[in-house]
């Protein structure tokens, strides 16, 4: 017998009788969509308590630490796949054989150039824009290159656009670097892999050869799978409700971008490795924790906590071990920064206040290590990630459009505002 729960009021209004859904894993939820003709709605800021699809696409447990993929476990794709398996899985929902794989990865490797017209969309920035600005600029641009023909309910056409996005959002972010820089942009190279792709478009040159490091490559192709997905964030619940009007999909990306920018977000990043160069010392560890924990101050400990964990960030764990493989690889063991955020975290992890709050370093923790160490500018360090979560973004908005029972996303409020009152003419209105 299907479950479901009877809401009583004290008023001695009728009852109402929900239905509870249950998922593969996971909290069961209650369907509240009947309350709508009952006069109620609920409320819940932040969405602390509200699921708001239907998804297959990736599950975290945040009590236990657990991301799985299409039902893979983050650890083994992280460890035994690669990004563009991992692309592949989150768009189709199983991994590829190896004839589709290379079907996949040719047509990615085919789709890396940008229209020559666009160059002029980077040059209308001003040199220092951020990365992030021009980013979202010059996606949203795309809109434009890519709209007319374009069917979001063709699943073809879905598909290409999802091609397209996974394919050239490396360039945009290494050519938004080089307009940074006053570098002139290095088109992308087919022969190589998605991550040495991305390095040569960063650092490639036209005065000098220059062969991606292959230890880096697989250390960013491993960062890459790390932040492909994470379900409802709020960039991706951003992009599903820009896309949820059948919105141009281009524009939606760039919406999520603008989402991933806030430092609460994929901005926690760039923020963490400023809160460490400020840090410069472990004996400052203690002024800073003290800082994160007065209520009057509203400084908090960047790359620590998260809305679904409350346990370690199962990311986090993977992107430490990385760290040490990277600066290994550089000779770099002794970097001070990575032994400021080694400290930090052991002295956070022992504190009552992060223990209580099961307050844990999250996937930004060390990312910004890693990036700093390769070169990458502070910078471009949202870039990155918005460049890997670009695969999640599209495989949900695809997702969403190929569910027949989709409905443009339109939440309801409390309101609280004035009560009804009449206008006043302006002469009347006082000084
Ligand atoms: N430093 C100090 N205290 C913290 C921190 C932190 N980093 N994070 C949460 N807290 C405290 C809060 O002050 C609050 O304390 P209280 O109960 O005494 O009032 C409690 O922990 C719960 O925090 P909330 O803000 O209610 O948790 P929420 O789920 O809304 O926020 C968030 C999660 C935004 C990630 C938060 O932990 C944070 O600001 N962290 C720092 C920024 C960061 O690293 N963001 C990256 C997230 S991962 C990602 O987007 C990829």
């Amino acid at each position: 017998m299907k479950k479901t729960v009877t809401l009583t009021f004290s008023d001695g209004s009728p009852p109402i009788e929900l239905p509870v859904e249950e998922g593969t894993y996971g909290k069961p939820v209650i369907d509240i969509r009947p309350l709508g003709a009952h006069g109620y709605f609920t409320h819940d800021p932040g969405f602390t308590a509200t699921s708001s699809c239907n998804s297959a696409i990736t599950y975290i447990d945040g009590d236990e630490g657990l991301l799985y993929y299409r039902g893979y476990p983050i650890e083994e794709l992280a460890y035994q796949s690669d990004y563009m398996e991992v692309c592949y899985l989150l768009l189709h929902g199983e991994l590829p054989t190896a004839t589709q794989k290379q079907a996949f990865v040719e047509s990615i490797s085919h789709h890396t150039l940008l229209h020559d017209q666009m160059e002029n969309v980077f040059r209308g920035f001003r040199r220092s824009a951020h990365p992030m600005a021009v980013m979202i600029g010059v996606t949203g641009a795309m809109s434009a290159f890519y709209h007319a023909g374009l069917d979001n309910f063709n699943p073809q056409h879905r598909e290409s656009v999802a091609h397209r996005l996974i394919a050239k959002i490396p360039t945009v972010a290494a050519w938004a670097y080089k307009f940074n820089e006053g570098q002139p942009f290095v088109y992308p190279q087919n022969r190589l892999s998605y991550a040495e792709n991305f390095m040569h478009m960063m650092f490639a040159t036209p005065c000098e050869d220059y062969e991606p490091n292959p230890a880096l490559a697989r250390a960013l192709d491993r960062i890459f799978i790390l932040h492909a997905d994470h379900e409802q964030n709020a960039s991706t619940s951003t992009v599903r409700l820009a896309g949820s009007s059948g919105a141009n999909p281009y524009a939606c990306i760039a919406s999520g971008m603008a989402s991933l920018w806030g430092p609460l977000h994929g901005g926690a990043n760039e923020a963490v490795l400023r809160m460490l160069e400020e840090m410069d010392d472990v004996s400052k560890i203690g002024e800073f924790i003290r800082r994160a924990k007065d209520k009057s101050d509203p400084f908090r400990l960047m790359g620590f906590g998260h809305r679904i964990y409350k346990n370690v960030d199962p990311r986090a764990a993977i992107i430490r071990r990385t760290c040490y493989e990277v600066l290994d690889a550089l000779d770099l063991r002794d970097d001070p920064q990575f032994r400021i955020a080694l400290e930090l975290e052991r002295i956070a992890l022992e504190d009552e206040y992060f223990i209580e709050r099961k307050l844990y370093p999250n996937v930004d923790f060390y990312s910004g290590i890693i990036f700093r160490a390769m070169g990458i500018p502070t910078s471009m360090f949202t870039a990155l990630f918005a460049l890997a979560r670009t695969a999640g973004w599209v495989a949900q908005w695809h997702e969403m459009l190929s569910d027949p029972a989709h409905r443009i996303g339109r939440p309801r409020q409390l309101y609280t505002g004035a009560a009804r009152r009449s206008f006043v003419p302006l002469e009347q209105r006082g000084a």
